[in-house]
């Protein structure tokens, strides 16, 4: 979700009304996403780096955030969302914390569009974080280093037991990844608009949607190899 800032420079507004402008799309993408059966939907929401930015716009974010929680309890429940989180938790502060976890604990049952919300995401340092775990579960299991797999890895990352996006939506158009997913992204469809998030709607959403379907997903196969393995089911 990028552009928030530059929605509201365009408006001679303050940051922080684009930040507030981007929540009444994240409403809108994830209703959507819920009523379209789509599985998961991972927003990128607050990276690591961005602790770097004003202490202002930083701290106004996490109530943006918390407001967002609380709010959104009711509709969450009611659209069967189950919440999840990826990232540095640790690093959230504790108000925040605790609210993240009322809701993540009340939806943890609901089996419709799991929500997974990116909060001091790094991509690299998620990819650490699993390394360490792994070291520290081959020090204590005496498992051999050479047993491990990619799939065995991924479950050591923040990400475990959710799939790999299958298409990644960058507003503003932004060419680059900015150390979201890194390790997740690896095979996934890029979709970027032009568009500053708090522009982007549920047509757009659609439209990206629309655009992935056209794809051909080759997996590093040729397109004859995968069009025969589409023909025989
Ligand atoms: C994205 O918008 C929202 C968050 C990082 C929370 P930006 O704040 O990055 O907006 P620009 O890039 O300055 O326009
Ligand atoms: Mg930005």
């Amino acid at each position: 979700m990028d552009g928030n800032g530059r929605w509201a420079k365009a408006r001679g507004l303050p940051r922080i009304a684009g930040h507030r402008a981007g929540v009444k799309a994240v409403r809108a993408v994830v209703e959507e996403c819920a009523r379209a059966g789509v599985e998961y939907l991972t927003l990128f929401a607050f990276s690591r780096e961005n602790w770097r930015r004003p202490e202002d716009e930083v701290n106004a974010l996490m109530v943006l955030l918390e407001q967002y929680l609380e709010r959104e309890l009711d509709t969450i429940m009611k659209n069967n969302i189950r919440l999840r989180t990826i990232g540095r938790i640790e690093e959230i502060p504790e108000d925040v914390r605790r609210t993240l976890s009322r809701v993540t604990d009340r939806s943890a049952g609901n089996d419709g569009l799991t929500l997974i919300l990116a909060l001091s995401y790094s991509g690299r340092q998620d990819i650490v974080d699993a390394a360490r775990r792994w070291s520290e579960e081959v020090a204590r299991s005496g498992k051999t280093p050479d047993a491990l797999s990619e799939e065995d890895f991924s479950g050591y990352l923040s990400t475990s037991g959710i799939p790999d996006p299958d298409l990644i939506i960058r507003t503003s158009g932004e060419m680059r990844i900015s150390n979201f997913l890194l390790w997740q992204a690896a095979y996934a469809e890029f979709f970027v608009t032009e568009k500053l998030w708090p522009d982007f709607t549920v047509d757009d959403l659609r439209e990206a949607i629309r655009d992935f379907g056209g794809r051909e997903r080759r997996f590093g196969m040729t397109s004859d190899q995968v069009k025969e393995e589409t023909e025989s089911g």
